[in-house]
């Protein structure tokens, strides 16, 4: 899971991640992308964000050939409602074919209009609040060889991937900057008192990194004490 907030926990500003990520933020997001085999977002991140494919650079394309890796990682979207622009830069602007991974529940009309676009439109098991099951979403997956996932939010799918104890490693980017406001956090879900402390997931500290603009970059990866 990558990340970046402000000391004050704000996931957006303005709206939308892009004012919190500075130039050495942006740097990072690319090597994780560089690293990874498949990029999972939420529809709503998707939708807000504007996601085109990722761009990948001929010397990164070397190193992901000779590690036996695809020249670019496909975008995953996980949605319920496949309620996707089929103009937009998902579909426009990728080397990628986009991965749509929904449910049988979801409009057929809807899936038909997003392959028509170019998408791969994998129907995962549904969960408990009719998205997507987080054990079928990795499944899914690693069917397809997809095995390094990244994930980047947003606060709802990672507080479903939390829910369902799939989230192994976290880079969290601490962006130099407090915002107030009513902005959401980095991780959400619908549980609430009492179901929170039985959601908590005990993490390890495992590098911290700070950039010359005052960035701070974290990376907590899961206890294996505790599992
Ligand atoms: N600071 C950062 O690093 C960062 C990173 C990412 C996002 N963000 C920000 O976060 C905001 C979006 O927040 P969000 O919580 O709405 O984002 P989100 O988790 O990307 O989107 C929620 C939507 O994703 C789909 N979804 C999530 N979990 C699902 C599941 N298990 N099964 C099926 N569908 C699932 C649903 O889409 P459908 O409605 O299509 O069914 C749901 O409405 C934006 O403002 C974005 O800029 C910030």
């Amino acid at each position: 899971m990558n990340f970046v907030a402000s000391i004050d926990g704000a996931v957006t500003s303005g709206g939308a991640s892009g004012a919190l990520s500075s130039e050495t933020d942006k740097h990072l997001f690319g090597l994780l992308r560089e690293l990874a085999d498949v990029i999972v977002v939420g529809a709503g991140t998707i939708r807000t964000e504007n996601y085109g494919g990722a761009v990948i650079t001929r010397e990164a394309q070397r190193r992901r050939a000779a590690a036996g890796q695809s020249s670019h990682p496909p975008i995953a979207v996980v949605t319920a409602r496949a309620d996707l622009d089929p103009d937009s830069r998902l579909f426009a602007e990728t080397t990628a074919a986009p991965l749509i991974v929904t449910t049988a529940n979801a409009p057929t009309a809807a899936k038909a209009t997003l392959r028509a676009a170019g998408g791969d439109v994998i129907e995962a098991e549904p969960g408990s609040s009719d998205g997507v099951d987080g054990d079928s979403l990795m499944a899914a997956l690693q069917r397809r060889g997809l095995r390094r996932i990244l994930c980047e939010g947003g606060p709802r799918l990672f507080g479903h991937l939390l829910a369902a104890n799939l989230v192994d490693d976290l880079c969290l980017s601490i962006a130099p900057v407090l915002t107030a406001g009513t902005a959401g956090r980095i991780a959400v879900s619908d549980a609430a008192g009492s179901a929170n402390a039985a959601q908590q997931r005990k993490m390890r500290l495992a590098h911290t990194l700070s950039g010359d603009d005052g960035t701070v970059f974290t990376r907590w990866v899961r206890d294996p004490a505790v599992g």
